[in-house]
């Protein structure tokens, strides 16, 4: 049976009735397809693609005009999920108005339903304008990957209650500023939890436990396609990258050996007196 389209409400109301949100990325319409009918309730074009499918060593080089081309993608394949778009590095820092017209390209052009950005306290205002215009904002919080170079890296944040008092901070400032709901990133399960009881918005984490709203994952992590990328956080539930490279190294043996292409997977002619090989012969 065919889900319903899952809209923000839909998405509130998961938390009020106690069920958990599913989320994942996709970057492609083959994946964003494969991914919405197997029933996931958000689907985010996130950032990650720069690692993901661009290959980049983070997500800072990613331009707005590549989430743009790549939500475009996804969109062909969604037909039930919320379609959330990141908003790349420098897309809504420098003023309001850029944050306003760029998440507007997001939606207008990238055809998403919703946006999503990092920062809490210090993206209240720009969280609040866009939310104002009618375009639903998914905040995020904690391990926030533009900042890595604030960070010193992907280090899990609000391990100490000092830290930890300011990312619930964060968090209460995104749901007074209208976000629909907020991506936790890399902080302890106790904070995440204390966040998910103390905001009304949907939580969902990533490497913050059990107790947020519902889990966000990239997509490529949990088939194993980023490679020996595998952090705590992350459970892999198939080893697609082997599986691919296993299909490929059969592919070229058996071009090497003339057992690809087959009759099977020729055409023939239609007069069949001018074949020129008999089935199954290799020439
Ligand atoms: O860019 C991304 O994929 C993300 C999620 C992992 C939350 O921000």
């Amino acid at each position: 049976m065919e889900k319903n389209k899952v809209t923000i409400i839909d998405i509130q109301k998961m938390k009020s009735e106690g069920k958990k949100i599913a989320a994942l990325t996709a970057y492609d319409y083959p994946f964003a397809k494969l991914i919405d009918e197997a029933g996931i309730d958000i689907i985010l074009v996130g950032d990650s693609l720069g690692m993901t499918v661009l290959g980049y060593e983070n997500t800072l080089p990613v331009t707005l005009e590549d989430i743009i081309y790549h939500t475009k993608a996804v969109k062909r394949g969604v037909k039930s999920a919320l379609l959330v778009a990141d908003m790349p590095f420098m897309s809504y820092q420098v003023s309001i108005d850029d944050a306003l017209k760029n998440a507007g390209r997001l939606i207008k052009e990238g055809g998403a339903e919703a946006v999503k950005l990092e920062g809490g306290i210090a993206m209240q205002e720009i969280v609040n304008a866009i939310a104002e215009v009618g375009i639903p904002v998914m905040g995020h919080i904690g391990l926030t990957p533009q900042s890595i170079h604030k960070f010193g890296g992907y280090k899990v944040q609000g391990r100490k209650s000092i830290q930890a008092r300011d990312i619930i901070e964060d968090a209460k400032a995104l749901e007074d500023a209208g976000a629909f709901s907020i991506v936790l990133e890399g902080i302890p399960l106790e904070l995440a939890k204390e966040i998910t009881q103390k905001v009304k918005i949907p939580t969902i984490g990533i490497g913050a436990g059990q107790f947020c709203d519902g889990q966000v994952m990239v997509i490529h992590d949990i088939i194993g396609l980023s490679g020996e990328f595998k952090p705590k956080f992350v459970k892999r539930y198939v080893e697609g990258g082997e599986i691919i490279k296993n299909a490929v190294k059969e592919y070229i043996k058996d071009v090497a050996d003339g057992n690809f292409p087959t009759d099977d997977h020729s055409y023939f002619m239609e007069e069949r007196h001018l074949r020129p090989v008999q089935k199954g012969t290799k020439t």
